[in-house]
């Protein structure tokens, strides 16, 4: 702050406490029984009685508790009080002691893998406050996701949900691209997949145009999605196979994939995530697919 307005907001303050006093004692005399001449209403008179001792007594304590702030706390201008209090530093002792906390329990965590840390309750908790504040947007709250965003907990994975290939999505990120291979093949084509593809997991499907689909589909998309149709995680093409849809199901929905194609990005979190965040995170997610109770229990206790 400027000196000027340094000085300026001292002679103010300064004034202002100086003010008071002269207000309360000027004040604090009167004269019992004596009227100050003002009347209302006929009858209503205002006395010039003195302040009660014990009124006027609360008032110069006031003061005297603001005299006794500004010595020792910022108030005056660039003086900053002789206690040195700033709310910055205030702030910085809390986030280092929140931090200090924090690194002791990643340090007590440092000796566990990813499923024994999906058992353990500090580091379910640290990891659920991660993953609601960098993955719920997309994934949900719940992790069960949305059309296009993956549910988490239902161990169908495209791209593997063993501990390293998580910790790997949500480090490096993943890009998954179905090309609009459909709009390329002739009507009959078209027709023999979409007989058959939305109706893999249907055991009654008639078995001509099951195989009819199979051999169209052996053509064109078992390279990403595998000979069986389980999918390819090498590529996160999704497993046919199983009736669980990342993008809308039916007819309607695979032909819309495979006319236009379907493209999603889980974004890469090396730059926003520290790894002890990332590991965390990583067990959390593991946890809610592999039956960890651990979950259902952190999500009332305090992160
Ligand atoms: C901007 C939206 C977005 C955010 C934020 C996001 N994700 Fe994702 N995530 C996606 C999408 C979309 C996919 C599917 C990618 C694909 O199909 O290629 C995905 C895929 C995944 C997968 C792979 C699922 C599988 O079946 O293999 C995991 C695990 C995952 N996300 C975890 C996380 C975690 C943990 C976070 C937070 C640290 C997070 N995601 C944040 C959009 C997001
Ligand atoms: C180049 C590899 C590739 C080929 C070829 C390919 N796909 Fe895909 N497919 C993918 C990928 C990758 C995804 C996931 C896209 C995403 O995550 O956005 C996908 C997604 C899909 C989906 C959506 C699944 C869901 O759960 O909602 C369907 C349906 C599908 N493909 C059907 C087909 C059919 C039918 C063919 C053959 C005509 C085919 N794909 C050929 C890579 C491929």
């Amino acid at each position: 702050m400027s000196v000027f307005w340094s000085c300026f907001i001292i002679v103010i303050t300064a004034g202002m406490i100086v003010g008071c006093l002269w207000l309360l004692f000027a004040n604090a005399r009167g004269t019992p029984g004596e009227s100050t001449g003002h009347v209302w209403d006929d009858d209503l008179r205002e006395w010039n009685n003195p302040l009660p001792r014990w009124w006027l007594n609360l008032f110069i304590l006031t003061v005297v508790f603001a005299v006794g702030y500004l010595v020792f706390y910022p108030g005056l201008g660039n003086f900053g009080g002789r206690l040195g209090w700033t709310s910055t530093k205030q702030m910085q002792a809390r986030l280092d002691e929140i931090t200090a906390k924090r690194k002791a329990v990643y340090a007590s965590l440092a000796g566990k893998d990813i499923p024994a840390l999906a058992k353990d309750a500090a580091a379910q908790s640290l990891g659920r406050a991660v993953f609601l504040n960098n993955c719920a947007g997309c994934h949900g709250a719940d992790a069960r996701g949305a059309v296009g965003f993956p549910n988490l907990t239902d161990n169908d994975w495209l791209y593997g949900g063993e501990p390293e290939q998580i910790v790997e999505t949500v480090t490096h990120g993943r890009h998954g691209v179905m090309p609009a291979i459909g709009a390329a093949l002739p009507p009959e084509a078209q027709q023999a997949l979409l007989d058959f593809v939305p109706y893999w997991s249907d055991a009654k499907l008639d078995p001509a145009r099951r195989e009819a689909g199979m051999k169209q589909f052996a053509l064109t998309c078992a390279p990403c999605h595998g000979a069986d149709g389980k999918g390819n995680i090498a590529l996160g093409a999704p497993n046919l196979t199983d009736d669980i849809w990342l993008f809308k199901g039916g007819r309607e929905g695979v032909q819309q994939t495979i006319m236009k194609g379907r493209e999603s990005i889980m974004p890469a979190h090396e730059s926003i995530l520290s790894p002890d965040e990332i590991r965390m995170v990583a067990s959390y997610v593991y946890s809610l697919s592999h039956g960890g109770d651990a979950h259902v229990a952190v999500q009332d206790s305090k992160p």
